[in-house]
């Protein structure tokens, strides 16, 4: 018989183990500021990313589109996005900037993300982060 396949569980515990273990890899010495991501695909892998500066400030790449793109690159452009976690190394609130929203959207339209909140840990649903994000169809 065919069978659809079924999601894999959110394990928020393995995906922070994750992002706390990439983020000790993040080039940050403009902003002192390590960023880890871990994203959890519907294929259950699991990959992570950490922030990368540059001395021309604008080039610097967040964790969470490091995590994203090591995916694609690995996998290719079917990859879909259950879950991304967040953290960095100083325990302030950082949820994933504007533009690491859009790029979740672009590969989790249904992905639910974990981060530091203004009063403690939090998950949102990226609709929630992003609401009305742009798809070209
Ligand atoms: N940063 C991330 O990597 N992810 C976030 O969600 C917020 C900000 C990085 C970018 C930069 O290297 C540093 O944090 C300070 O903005």
């Amino acid at each position: 018989m065919m069978r659809k396949k079924t999601k894999p569980a959110i394990v928020p515990a393995k995906l922070l183990q994750a992002a706390t273990k990439v983020m000790k890899n993040a080039h940050a010495p403009y902003s002192n500021f390590r960023v880890g991501a871990a994203i959890l695909l519907s294929n259950g892998k699991i990959f992570s990313g950490c922030n990368v500066e540059n001395a021309s400030y604008g080039m610097t790449n967040c964790a969470e589109r490091t995590a994203i793109f090591s995916a694609v690159a690995q996998l290719g452009p079917t990859i879909e996005i259950r879950a991304v976690s967040v953290v960095n190394d100083q325990g302030l609130p950082c949820s994933p900037c504007g533009a690491c929203r859009q790029v979740i959207y672009e590969f989790g339209p249904d992905a639910t993300i974990f981060f530091q909140g203004v009063k403690g840990p939090k998950q949102a649903h990226i609709t929630e982060l992003l609401p009305e994000g742009f798809r070209l169809q």
